[in-house]
């Protein structure tokens, strides 16, 4: 497995394995056993002969000013064991002054999706991500990327990048890898309390809950809001609830007569660590 962290080495290693086929996981490290599947999957598309790339890379640019930057957690040794032992072939790890000169300019600006959930309360977020997502795949040259679906709204807008700025990748959603009672794996989890940690699967049951209610035929998005609130705050009371939106699953926007698939997404805060999952309705 080769380890690369500049430019000059990346840019090398994209030309030395073109015409190789390349699938790409972009992660902030800290890795876990949801990074690892997805890991495995870009395996799985790339086939014997073709490249996993993997970036290990704290985006500055995505974290607001009162968010947890300096205290995400750095775990590049393990990080690179999880990786070989899940089939990666070349890790990137770069330093934020190489890709980010101090003069820079040009910025990414995203002015649909990314008014919706998360990115109501966490402004300029994702067009942190776009930016560095848009600078990793030319760096890297992939042909394809994975992206888990936990984070549902940043996959819609990776999307949307690819589409608007054509972009020559082939992207995959991977469903999300949680905990066994149900609690979605995240990088954050470790910020939980042990208190915190027995209520924080209150999210996904609540959402369990919610699609049982749609099944059974309640469609009204307030009504499903609500429902999910409620429960949250008798099953979670160390939660915050930071937002619970019922949406269209390809525009985010609420949800219309046109809408045909539906997703419900929430965020809710622990102490520090804001914890996000999602159902899609179908
Ligand atoms: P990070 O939070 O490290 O996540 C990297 C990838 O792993 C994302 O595609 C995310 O959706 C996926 N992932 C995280 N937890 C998962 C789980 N439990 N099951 C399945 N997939 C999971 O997302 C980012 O980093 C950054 O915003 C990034 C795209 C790297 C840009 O900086």
């Amino acid at each position: 497995m080769n380890v690369i962290n500049n430019i000059r080495q990346m840019r090398s290693w994209s030309t030395i394995n073109k015409g190789t086929r390349c699938v790409f996981v972009p992660t902030m490290g800290a890795l876990h056993e949801g990074h690892a599947a997805l890991i495995r999957a870009a395996r799985e598309i790339a086939g014997p002969s073709g490249n996993v790339a993997v970036s290990i890379f704290v985006n500055p640019l995505q974290f607001g000013p009162n968010e947890d930057f300096s205290k995400y957690p750095r775990t590049l040794i393990e990080d690179l064991s999880l990786c070989r032992d899940n089939g990666a072939d070349m890790i990137f790890a770069p330093k934020a002054e190489d890709l980010y000169p101090a003069d820079r300019s040009i910025v990414m600006h995203e002015t649909s999706l990314s008014k919706m959930l998360c990115g109501a309360s966490r402004p300029g977020h994702f067009d942190g991500v776009c930016m560095v997502v848009a600078k990793l795949f030319n760096l890297v040259q992939c042909d394809d990327a994975v992206f888990g679906k936990k984070d549902f709204q940043q996959f819609a807008i990776i999307r949307r990048m690819v589409r608007d700025l054509d972009f020559n990748v082939v992207l995959h959603g991977i469903e999300t890898v949680r905990e066994a009672d149900g609690l979605a794996m995240s990088s954050r989890n470790r910020y939980l309390t042990p208190e915190e940690r027995t209520q924080a699967p209150a999210i996904r049951t609540t959402l369990l809950a919610a699609r049982d209610a749609w099944k059974a035929g309640e469609s009204n998005p307030a009504a499903l809001q609500q429902l999910i609130t409620q429960q949250l705050q008798e099953k979670a009371p160390l939660g915050r609830i930071d937002y619970v939106t019922v949406a269209d699953a390809v525009s985010l926007q609420p949800v219309t007569a046109e809408t045909e698939h539906v997703v419900i997404a929430a965020a809710v805060f622990f102490g520090a660590a804001r914890l996000i999952d999602n159902i899609e309705l179908k």
